[in-house]
């Protein structure tokens, strides 16, 4: 370790010695270093982590609103929900990320906790691909309910411009509506889903519409089944709003496009259509622009313009967020 980062002043760290103490003292319990633990993995809900860690839901409120205090989680509430993960950046969110290198590998309370954490995961996303499995063949019409498509499909083309795109990759293709609308802009388009049902309908509308030039596969957005540094354009259309982990699927995203390749993010900005988790299997209630942000840099990609949609046929305000991942620049010996 080098001395300029040994001899940090409380400026350059960021807190002062009465934080690092409360921080200190709110992880020097038991539950909430698994706590700590659990969110390393992403953001949690309290009825989750009350699911996980099996104790009452005031308790484990108790231990979230201390660890809050101490600037150790961030919480936010969207609509009836709220939502904790470790505080960003490098002040006392950066030590919380530290200690959890500290943790023991062999913990049999921390493994049981990981254990349940993957249990919750797997209900979650088998509630979604029930949901796309029963609506799979009604989506084009459903699609259309909650999002002016017309409208948003025609500024995402203008927004691409009249240059064609290599490898196009359509995360969560659903019945395979973008690649239709990008077929003839790209070289070759693949679409992926984890719904199988959403897959068949992809596949026949492919080859319906003749459409040789695309092709759909069994995928998830967290482990996109493609090479690294194989697209020059990745889109979310209406996807990132079911994910556990939209930073995880971005990070993936930074993987496979190739240097100078982009990624559009088409989803809604922040609502309070909470209605949508109960019929439509939503996670997120939209995103704000920040927080998009803050996942592209993350994954090493440059955030670009931002377009709003408002006035559609819907109340729901669509963002269209794009990033691009920077070229490598050679150095050529003089
Ligand atoms: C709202 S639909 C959008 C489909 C399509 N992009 C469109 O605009 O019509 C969301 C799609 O994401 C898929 N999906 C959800 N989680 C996924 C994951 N982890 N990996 C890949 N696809 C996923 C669902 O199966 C569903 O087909």
């Amino acid at each position: 370790m080098s001395q300029s980062e040994t001899e940090k002043s409380p400026e350059a760290v960021g807190f002062t010695m009465d934080d690092l103490l409360s921080a200190l003292k709110s992880v020097a319990e038991p539950t909430r270093l698994r706590v700590l633990a659990l969110l390393a993995e992403g953001e949690l809900t309290v009825t989750e982590l009350t699911q996980i860690l099996r104790q009452s839901q005031p308790r484990v409120s108790r231990h979230l609103k201390l660890l809050c205090e101490a600037g150790v989680l961030n919480r936010y509430r969207e609509g009836t929900w709220v939502f904790y993960r470790l505080s960003p950046g490098d002040g006392i969110g950066l030590l919380a990320r530290g200690l959890l290198n500290y943790l023991p590998g062999d913990d049999h309370v921390l493994a049981a906790d990981q254990e349940r954490l993957s249990q919750v995961r797997q209900s979650r996303t088998a509630a979604a691909a029930e949901y796309f499995g029963r609506v799979a063949a009604d989506w084009d019409r459903l699609r259309s309910l909650h999002v002016a498509d017309t409208e948003v499909e025609a500024r995402l083309l203008d927004i691409l411009g009249a240059r064609r795109y290599g490898d196009v990759l359509d995360v969560g293709t659903g019945t395979g509506r973008i690649l239709e609308l990008l077929a003839a802009r790209a070289d070759h388009a693949t679409g992926i889903d984890l719904s199988r049902e959403m897959l068949a309908v992809a596949r026949s509308n492919i080859e319906r519409l003749g459409l040789d030039n695309c092709q759909v596969r069994l995928g998830d957005m967290y482990d996109m089944p493609m090479p690294d540094s194989s697209a020059d354009l990745v889109i979310f259309h209406q996807v990132l709003h079911y994910a556990d982990d939209p930073l995880a699927a971005i990070l993936e995203t930074g993987r496979v496009l190739r240097p100078g390749g982009r990624v559009m993010v088409i989803d809604f900005a922040p609502h309070e259509f909470e209605e949508l988790r109960e019929a439509h299997a939503h996670r997120r209630l939209g995103f704000h622009d920040a927080e998009v942000a803050t996942w592209f840099r993350a994954a090493a990609l440059e955030p670009g313009r931002v377009e709003r949609l408002t006035g559609l046929s819907t109340e729901l305000t669509v963002t269209i967020w794009s990033a691009e991942k920077t070229p490598v620049i050679k150095e050529h010996a003089a």
